[in-house]
């Protein structure tokens, strides 16, 4: 089948140097609602409006529906754009607004019809006559939904259309553009920074981090099979725990992992990924738990593949139907740097004073494939994002996920069963290990 929207290798940069989009190679099939997700400053907007024909595409080759279109002007592509802000003539009514485009594309046709069928698709018939200032947020994005319809494109590109919405109109909307876009058939490239909203809406999810593309997946796989430390992190509420830990792999006993303080014994006899972590043996490694992987209960009741630790309860965090308890488990948290921040600055890290050593280079080398190390796994006292905890004491390096009925208060020592069949493992560079690739069932790519 013909790809609705094909980019290979496409990059772009603004100054010499820096490519804001850096060789991203993406397929979009038709009917297909691609979210493409990652944090602010990551190249998103860029992308979409390369796709769209606004921005000049600097090397590699952009194809809609098969055919080559860098070069292909806006208007020829059949592509309609909603943004955050709407983008709505003041001066013009709703009625005018939705019909504005396609006077445009067809001046002597009256486009009344199709503006009435568009309103009434929309529920939004009793505001075609009032200006944008009459109306509130979530009916100007519905008129700007109305505008981007009306012209029944073969594409539309949203960027981060919902985010200057409050939370109840933003869920509301969220699920309306998922009914209208599933019911047009018409396929979508939806951009946005929360993960959230990227996992209910995206048929597949494509997370980008400084311009490179980490991983594109259903929701399921990215949340399940992360491929990177990254996409661990960037994606599932509570942010997934991640410990930094070492393999030990001794000839003659059992393998652990150690936690700073506490371990993780692996059962024998071993699993084919914990079989694979012996390499590692000696090795810093990022361990990730869910906060799902992690539960309240005696050792006694451990069930087979969990493994028991300990936890100071530092904070209680109550939600209603559940409560996240950050306990402390004596262990370092692994630092994600560039989660929020706009662009990870490699240079800088490169210049540490220890980057003469072999690893060192060699972690930025491979970093360097991949725009900069994920992690930074360096002492805490090297790493101005991981400041020294208040009076020796470590903060809270693990959070859990519990119902309500456990009453749980600050300074409690409280028992912790860790299924390692939940166990991601990352190494240096922040690539996961364990489980293999792709080992979970009914997953793929
Ligand atoms: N017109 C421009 N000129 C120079 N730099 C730009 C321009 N547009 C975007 N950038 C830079 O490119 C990077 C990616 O921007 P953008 O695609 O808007 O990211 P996102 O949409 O993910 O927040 C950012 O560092 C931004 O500052
Ligand atoms: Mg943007």
């Amino acid at each position: 089948m013909t790809r609705a929207i094909s980019l290979h290798d496409v990059s772009k940069s603004y100054t010499r140097g820096t490519r804001v989009v850096d060789r991203l190679t993406l397929d979009i099939e038709p009917g297909e609602f691609l979210v493409l997700l990652g944090p602010s400053g990551c190249g998103k907007s860029t992308v979409l409006r390369m796709i769209a024909g606004l921005e000049e595409i600097d090397e590699g080759e952009l194809l809609l529906d098969g055919e080559w279109a860098n070069d292909l002007l806006p208007a020829d592509r059949r592509i309609a754009m909603v943004f955050q802000n709407f983008a709505l003539y003041p001066s013009m009514t709703s009625r005018d607004n939705i019909g504005f485009p396609l006077r445009i594309e067809a001046p002597g046709e009256d486009p009344g019809t199709r503006v009435d069928a568009t309103a009434r698709m929309l529920g939004i018939e009793d505001l075609l006559d009032r200006f944008p200032a009459q109306l509130s947020g979530g009916e100007r994005q519905r008129v700007a939904m109305g505008r981007a319809i009306a012209r029944h494109p073969s594409a539309f590109l949203m960027d981060e259309p919902l985010s200057n919405l409050d939370a109840k109109l933003r869920n509301h909307l969220r699920a309306e553009i998922s009914g209208l876009t599933r019911k047009l058939g018409v396929t979508t490239v939806y951009v946005t920074h929360d993960q959230a909203e990227a996992m209910s809406l995206g048929d597949r999810v494509a997370v980008l981090r400084g311009g490179v593309l980490q991983q594109v997946g259903t929701p399921r796989s990215v949340y399940s099979l992360p491929r990177n430390v990254f996409v661990a992190a960037f994606i599932g509420t509570p942010r997934i725990n991640l410990l930094r830990g070492v393999v030990r792999a001794p000839l003659d006993g059992a393998m652990t992992i150690s936690l700073g303080k506490q371990y993780l014994r692996l059962p024998e006899p071993l699993c084919l990924d914990h079989q694979l972590l012996r390499v590692q043996q000696g090795r810093e490694v990022i361990v990730g738990l869910r906060s799902e992987a992690v539960r309240i209960a005696k050792p006694a009741s451990a069930r087979p593949g969990e493994v028991h630790i300990t936890g100071l309860v530092e904070h209680v965090e109550f939600q209603g139907h559940e409560v996240l308890v950050h306990f402390n488990t004596g262990s370092r948290p692994a630092v994600v740097p560039d989660l929020e921040a706009p662009r990870p600055a490699p240079p800088v890290r490169r210049r540490r004073r220890d980057s003469g050593s072999v690893l060192e280079r060699l972690r930025n080398r491979a970093g360097a494939l991949r725009a900069g190390p994920v992690v930074a796994l360096e002492h805490p006292a090297d790493d101005a994002h991981d400041p020294a905890p208040p009076e020796g004491r470590l903060p809270g390096d693990l959070i859990v996920r519990t119902t309500p009925d456990f009453d749980l208060r600050h300074g409690m020592h409280v028992p912790l069963l860790v299924d390692l069949a939940h166990l991601f493992v990352f190494d240096q560079h922040g690539d996961r290990i364990c489980p293999a690739p792709a080992r979970l069932p009914d997953l793929e790519e």
